[in-house]
């Protein structure tokens, strides 16, 4: 085992310092500290070792973990400087090329997002709008979440510093899905509903390829009188189609969220391989985008409706995962960044 640390350590070391990029910097990170990363994975071998001999080993590793950690961070300093440094010495031209106007077009997520609402207002859908900064009541409690509860642990939440104002505190916070629209509109009590947002959703969570403290989701919620299942088939199949083609269908998996009561992991056939597996679905032919299922009666008696009276359906999905599935775009971070490459190849 100290020998596997070491060599980890030096074999890692040398990669960092030949790195050129942070994307480079950020796969080294995933590889070392990710679910399955090889620093991570140490300490569950942990539990078969002596006492004796983890009393040498665990410092061993701690320092082992914290040099790669300092080395990461090192060198992202070292890539940002040298990135910076190279924009010094490019020129400006004013000749030729530089000189020929530039033709703009809207944002890749701005165009997805008009192509869904324009999909769903086709099925009598408007848009709702609700707050982004929201009250925990909207967010969690009337979904079914109350204070306490082990299942807030599902959602990374940014809470609003309120000090000063009259307000309890870890009464405001950053909302964490689009869901927090839905219980703003049936308080209202006008049924039925048939409403969409896309819309900006923050949780605390650190910043790589894949994980953005700011992102896009999209959302429906219906209520009505005779609102089944059938209804969350139907739209699931509708938008797949739309955007990945006709042969895209959907897969319902039995899945907990406190707010839907039966909860469903909606998956997609995999386009790209037509189910056969491949390195986007990771070799199972299907892949996750979007939670659903049935409102839970809870949520209607919090907001005064009656569950005996109506059923209805939520349904949300993140479109920035979409988007890099669809487009194979590896790092979520373009879409908050202005990288004028990017945003010309796009
Ligand atoms: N709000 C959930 C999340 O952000 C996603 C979700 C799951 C939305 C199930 C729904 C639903 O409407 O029914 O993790």
């Amino acid at each position: 085992m100290e020998e596997k640390i070491s060599q980890i350590q030096k074999d890692y070391l040398e990669k960092i310092q030949k790195t050129k990029s942070l994307k480079e910097l950020d796969e080294i990170f995933l590889a070392l500290f990710g679910k399955n990363g090889q620093i991570t994975l140490i300490p569950k071998g942990f539990s078969r070792i002596a006492k004796e001999e983890l009393k040498t080993l665990a410092p061993l590793f701690i320092a082992a973990k914290n040099d790669l950690e300092k080395a990461i961070e090192k060198r992202r300093k070292e890539v940002r400087e040298e990135s910076y440094k190279a924009l010094e010495s490019e020129k400006l031209s004013l000749q030729g090329d530089a000189l020929e106007p530039r033709k703009g077009h809207l944002h890749l997520a701005t165009q997805f997002k008009q192509e869904i609402i324009e999909l769903f207002e086709k099925l009598g859908f408007y848009q709702f709008d609700a707050p982004h900064v929201e009250w925990d009541k909207y967010n969690f409690e009337y979904l079914n979440i109350p204070r306490d509860h082990p299942s807030r642990d599902m959602w990374d939440t940014l809470y609003v510093d309120t000090s000063g104002l009259e307000v309890e505190p870890g009464q405001m916070l950053l909302r964490t899905h689009t869901s927090n629209f839905w219980p703003r509109l049936m308080e209202k009590g006008k049924t039925p509903i048939r409403a969409m947002s896309f819309d900006r959703c923050f949780r605390y969570e650190a910043i790589d390829a894949r994980h953005s403290h700011t992102f896009n989701q999209f959302e429906v919620a219906v209520v009505g009188e005779k609102i089944t299942m059938a209804n969350l088939k139907f739209l699931s199949d509708y938008l797949l189609k739309a955007i990945l083609g006709k042969e895209a269908k959907s897969r319902f998996r039995p899945k907990y969220y406190p707010f839907v009561e039966p909860g469903v992991g909606i998956d997609c056939l995999c386009v790209f391989c037509h189910g056969r597996g491949c390195k986007i679905c990771s070799g199972t032919g299907w892949f996750e985008i979007a939670g659903a299922g049935m409102i839970h009666p809870n949520v209607f008696k919090s907001t005064g409706l009656d569950p005996k009276k109506y059923t209805g359906l939520a349904w949300g999905f993140g479109p920035d995962r979409m988007l890099m599935i669809k487009h194979e775009i590896e790092d979520i971070r373009y879409f908050l960044e202005g990288d004028l490459k990017f945003l010309q190849e796009h």
